[in-house]
């Protein structure tokens, strides 16, 4: 063949598989346009330990399989140093709920351990087609109060495999024996649907860590996907993939019952909700309001944590949330929250709010409000928050590392590669009020948007263009 006739033929060739990869790749994961890479098997995948109500006596269990297993079952003993685990195992079998994505039919399990011992290791394993998982370790909360560590990560959300990756196995890695996880919302991207892909990644990226340690997942906008009605009106519904892949404590209020949920960790309380809803409707807000008042109302938890998606304190321009300002706010300021626990801004901000509702620093403080980011899509802190807040950043990707004291809370937000980006430490004093001790690692500077080459002028990175 002529070279020119070669050349032509391979420019044609190239073309042909261009074309079809330019149109159909969604640009947020790995996975090449075409291939099929998270189709569900006989092999157990996507095992996740979701936290109970009670941590000290339940444990859930979430996995996925193909079709052809329909019965939730798994295996639980105490986990004992020889290998005959299924000597001494017992079975439980729960629910199992029918799920079709780009990766086909897939089967989703959820089973909970109940009547557990405090403070115990447990070994566990469930069941695919023909076959098992490994076996995976937990250890159940203890009865009462005792020191713990939890991790809490804000927006994983784009190029989850690419670029989240790196962030929750260093979290990992450094903390010693986390009693849970903390996703503060838009775990995946789903902004044009289902996205098996995306949910894919999401665990691969946790991989095993997302079986031995518990999650607490927190919804947020991109949990959501819009329906269109036979009229033609959008409304914003919660994925169906969310309450099949985490079967949450399920004790929140009528309605909202998938997302707005809380567990008392060894005598502190953590409680989720559901910032989208309530920003989307006020009665929702309202609902949640009412529910929250409730449960903090019940008994003195020794601290109180709040997680939801959108922030309190915008960190960033024009995202603004005056809604839950108004009915969310008051309750933390008058029970005394000790936490809240954001997303969302895709920029790092920090806190603390005086009783009069301004941010700014000060010796005795009512609640601290984070806003943090894991993954990689990066926005600008707003002037607003650069006056206010007492730590910003960004183009920094984060976890946090969160030491639970009987009177102290150790707070350290470490960059990807480790380094304390903020600290302080929450200190209850004997009249029961907080006091917070900036400890800020001193030559720490502010991070600031360095990206030369930026795909958006008002944002410093879109997460998406970093996978082609
Ligand atoms: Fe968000």
């Amino acid at each position: 063949m002529k070279p020119a006739y070669l050349i032509s033929l391979l420019v044609v060739l190239g073309l042909i598989g261009m074309v079809p990869t330019a149109a159909a790749q969604s640009r947020n994961t790995l996975v090449p346009a075409g291939h099929l890479q998270y189709a569900p098997g006989p092999i157990p995948d996507r095992v996740i330990l979701v936290l109970a109500q009670n941590p000290e006596s339940s444990q859930t269990v979430n996995w996925r399989t193909n079709y052809a297993v329909d019965e939730a079952l798994a295996q639980i003993t105490e986990a004992h140093d020889g290998p005959g685990l299924h000597l001494t195992a017992r079975e439980v079998t729960g629910t199992t709920r029918p799920r079709t994505s780009e990766s086909g039919l897939a089967h989703h399990h959820s089973v909970t351990f109940d009547g557990l011992r405090p403070n115990t290791l447990y070994a566990y394993r469930v069941r695919g087609q023909d076959t098992w998982s490994e076996w995976f370790q937990f250890r159940t909360a203890r009865q009462s109060f005792s020191p713990f560590t939890f991790i809490y990560f804000g927006d994983a959300q784009n190029s989850v495999r690419s670029h989240f990756s790196r962030v929750i196995r260093e979290a990992f890695m450094q903390t010693i024996n986390p009693a849970f996880m903390l996703h503060a919302g838009d775990l995946v991207n789903l902004r044009r649907g289902i996205h098996g892909d995306e949910w894919g990644e999401w665990f691969d990226a946790g991989a095993f860590i997302n079986a031995m340690v518990p999650s607490f997942p927190v919804a947020g906008n991109h949990e959501f996907v819009y329906e269109t009605d036979e009229a033609g009106e959008r409304t914003r519904v919660l994925s169906e993939f969310w309450e099949a892949q985490f079967s949450v404590a399920g004790n929140g209020p009528p309605g909202h019952r998938e997302t707005v949920y809380f567990v008392e960790y060894q005598d502190v309380l953590f409680v989720a909700l559901d910032s989208m809803r309530a920003i989307d409707s006020e009665e929702s807000a309202i609902v949640q309001a009412r529910w929250l008042e409730e449960v903090l109302g019940r008994k003195d938890y020794r601290w109180v944590f709040v997680s939801h998606h959108h922030p309190i304190h915008s960190v960033s321009l024009g995202r603004d949330n005056p809604a839950l300002r108004e009915h969310w706010m008051p309750i933390y300021q008058r029970h005394g929250v000790d936490m809240v626990l954001q997303g969302h801004d895709h920029t790092y901000g920090r806190g603390a709010n005086v009783p009069e509702g301004a941010m700014m620093v000060d010796q005795t403080v009512g609640t601290v409000y984070v806003v943090s980011v894991a993954g990689p899509k990066m926005y600008f802190v707003s002037d607003v928050a650069r006056q206010r807040m007492d730590r910003l950043g960004e183009d920094v990707q984060l976890y946090q590392h969160i030491e639970v004291e009987e009177d102290r809370i150790r707070f350290e937000s470490r960059t990807v590669t480790g380094r304390v980006y903020d600290a302080f430490h929450l200190v209850r004093e004997s009249d029961g009020r907080n006091r917070l001790e900036e400890r800020l690692p001193t030559g720490m500077i502010e991070r600031i948007c360095t990206n030369p080459d930026r795909e958006r002028e008002d944002r410093c990175w879109q997460g998406t263009e970093l996978v082609d």
